[in-house]
């Protein structure tokens, strides 16, 4: 727990770095992350961009470059302020003509590069992690899922406050995509994710609130602000 969401976000920058120069990469295994979406993790992309200036899911139905895309999102907010390599940039293509085929090379991409090293997340209010919405499967993988309407929601913020413009599903990595990476980060920052955070930790393992899964995984870590600390 951080007193506050600058230094919350600068804690998980500073690790995600401390484990990306611990880490001897070979050419068939550079250090592999799993980065999401949404206002959660901007802090630690702004600091980790920063520090260097020396896809997780994506919504069904829209243009690549619309942008509210997944894949706008990350450049504009990440990969185009580093020296990243586009051709190791992996986003699944939410307009692709097969998704489930799509879906399948995603996992597919995965296991060739070695696995993920790190995954990086946030959660939605309703607990839900990447767009593993509640009563997912906790053997889940990636896929196309609907969308809960309280995500509709939450991310109509995006589109001119309009929820008829959200789309209505999205392909996401599942539980057990996220389950096999060797370390998971889940940043909460808020008091409207209060409830969430206690009902993941200190409840049981429950489909209803995804991240409630993160109890039977290793290697987890929570990193949360004050304010998201309220249900505890
Ligand atoms: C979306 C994304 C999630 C993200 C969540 C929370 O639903 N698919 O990966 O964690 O939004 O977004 P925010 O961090 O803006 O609250």
């Amino acid at each position: 727990i951080r007193d506050d969401a600058e230094t919350a976000s600068s804690y998980v920058a500073n690790y995600i770095i401390d484990r990306i120069r611990h880490f001897n990469p070979t050419p068939s295994h550079p250090f592999v992350l799993g980065l999401p979406t949404g206002s959660s993790p901007l802090g630690v992309y702004r600091i980790l961009v920063e520090k260097y200036k020396a896809g997780l899911d994506e919504y069904v139905g829209i243009d690549r470059d619309h942008p509210e895309s997944y894949h706008s999102f990350m450049w504009k907010n990440f990969f185009s302020h580093v020296n990243v390599n586009p051709n190791n940039v992996h986003i699944l293509n939410g307009n692709a003509p097969n998704l489930e085929a799509e879906c399948v090379e995603y996992e597919n991409k995965i296991k060739r590069a070695g696995g993920i090293d790190l995954f990086l997340g946030g959660i939605g209010e309703d607990g839900h992690i990447a767009f593993n919405e509640p009563g997912s499967s906790l053997a889940s993988r990636t896929r196309v899922k609907t969308l809960a309407y309280d995500t509709i929601l939450a991310n109509s913020r995006f589109f001119d406050n309009d929820v008829d413009k959200v789309p209505r599903m999205a392909l996401t990595v599942g539980v057990q995509t996220i389950l096999e990476a060797r370390e998971v980060v889940i940043i909460i920052l808020g008091a409207r994710k209060s409830l969430a955070l206690q009902k993941c930790i200190e409840q049981g393992v429950n489909h209803m609130w995804t991240l409630s899964s993160l109890q039977l995984h290793p290697h987890p870590m929570i990193v949360c602000d004050e304010d998201a600390t309220l249900e505890l």
